[in-house]
């Protein structure tokens, strides 16, 4: 209350934006092997030169040569500096490379790891909070060839990694207080485990992409506690793809389906490194435990929020089928236009009592004709969780730039900026300045969000 009466007499004697010491984060996402370019060997390198894997045979050599060109990028995202555009964000998501940065088991590169604290230190000139991914999606050879996160060596070879990143930043003054382990590890199970669509590309059994999950929540829980260790001022999230299933008819098998694909797909990894096991009092079978303490282990949750779907029980197995939402508005991918559904992913995850940042949301619109209603509406619905008591921290679109977009290739453009991949210049889209301009609206209109972390 003393801080909040402070800040409205600074505001009052100087008649500017309000300025608290925990801000919202507006800002961006994005992931190293989607924008990089010149990637480290990886599994997901050797998927992209496989022929028929990448949609549009197109692979992430170039990417949008963020490697050589992130301080262009975050002086784009950060404060605004007169002549040229920027979004007036102050904070930006990026993952790092563990291919690049620990190539062999146990040899770290001091090249990799000191790029990377250039770009955080990049990030900081232009005013933007470095939020880090430490693993989205590829893995580095080695880790692939042992079995990935099958492997029962999986968790603690992740936690030394980590571990060490964390260990190099805080003896570079701790520049970075926000960190993911995992982005998505219910997608990479799915994806690579059951759909083979991703590498390792296998079409197993349900089951598989579980251990993958559980695997992937015992690594988060060894690294987290090592990252504390390592930097006890440090922020431990994960990024979490959230689904919303809703039943496609008003029948109780339907129903039942979406609660357990829901269950399945959503809740498991969170609930295993939340409560120790993924196991609810719906669905004894699946009721594996883990011995790693998850006392401390999980101080925000990242959502990544796109669309919903919508579930069915068939008599054929494995018993069920979704689709995509039925709504008139679809992006370029197909995916349904359903900002409803974001709030309902901030109401469901609130129970789990921790801050929420949507760590991405996005929508691939080459034409940008829906963008920019996209944000607006997604927004509308995040400060609605916000009045209801929810505490959401922080807001980043998926992405800055155009980038590589898995095995899509580079047709699907999610950028608030277009990039031309042949000269790879940077061109605002019309949305780009309706991003801009919700963000200065609502910094002028801050409110301060009272918080307490590692509940
Ligand atoms: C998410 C991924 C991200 C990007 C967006 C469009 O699921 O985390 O890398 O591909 O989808």
């Amino acid at each position: 209350m003393r801080k909040i009466t402070f800040a409205f007499l600074i505001a009052y004697f100087f008649g500017t934006t309000i300025c608290f010491a925990d801000p919202f984060y507006w800002g961006v996402a994005s992931a190293a092997f989607q924008v990089e370019g010149s990637p480290a060997d990886s599994d997901w390198k050797i998927w992209t030169h496989t022929p028929g894997k990448i949609e549009d045979g197109t692979n992430a050599d170039r990417a949008t040569d963020f490697w050589n060109r992130y301080d262009e990028d975050f002086q784009l995202a950060g404060k605004t500096d007169g002549e040229s555009p920027s979004l007036g964000a102050n904070a930006f998501r990026i993952s790092l490379a563990w291919e690049r940065i620990e190539p062999e088991k146990g040899k770290f590169s001091e090249d990799a790891l000191n790029h990377y604290l250039e770009m955080v230190k990049s990030m900081r000139q232009h005013g933007l909070e470095p939020f880090l991914t430490l693993h989205h999606f590829a893995f580095p050879l080695w880790v692939a060839k042992g079995g990935g996160p099958l492997a029962d060596s999986f968790p603690n070879d992740f936690a030394e990694y980590a571990e060490k990143v964390v260990q190099f930043f805080a003896q570079h003054g701790s520049p970075v207080h926000f960190w993911m382990t995992f982005n998505e590890p219910n997608v990479l199970a799915y994806e690579g485990y059951i759909y083979g669509e991703w590498p390792p590309g296998e079409k197993g059994p349900t089951q598989e992409a579980l251990k993958v999950q559980f695997n992937l929540a015992q690594a988060h829980l060894l690294a987290a506690h090592k990252m504390k260790i390592a930097d006890p001022t440090s922020k431990v999230g994960i990024a979490l793809h959230w689904r919303v299933f809703q039943p496609k008819r008003k029948n109780f098998l339907d129903a039942r389906v979406a609660t357990v694909l829901d269950f399945l797909f959503n809740r498991y990894f969170l609930n295993t490194i939340v409560k120790g096991s993924p196991c609810t009092s719906l669905i004894q079978m699946f009721c594996a435990k883990t011995k790693i303490s998850t006392a401390g282990a999980l101080d925000f949750i990242g959502v990544n929020y796109y669309s919903r779907s919508l579930a069915s029980f068939t008599v054929k197995a494995p018993y069920y089928v979704v689709e995509e939402g039925t709504g008139p508005h679809k992006n370029d991918l197909g995916w349904e236009i359903y900002p409803e559904g974001l709030g309902i992913a901030l109401k469901d995850l609130s129970a789990y009592k921790k801050s929420i940042v949507i760590t991405e949301n996005g929508i691939a619109d080459h034409a940008d004709q829906w963008r920019s209603s996209f944000l607006l509406d997604h927004i509308k619905v995040l400060k609605e969780a916000q009045r209801s008591g929810i505490d959401v921290m922080g807001y980043f679109y998926w992405s800055l730039t155009d980038n590589f977009e898995w095995a899509r290739g580079l047709k699907a453009n999610f950028g608030l900026v277009e990039i031309r991949y042949d000269t790879f210049k940077r061109i605002p889209r019309p949305s780009f300045y309706t991003y801009q301009k919700i963000i200065k609206d609502s910094q002028a209109k801050s409110v301060s969000l009272e918080r307490s972390f590692g509940n």
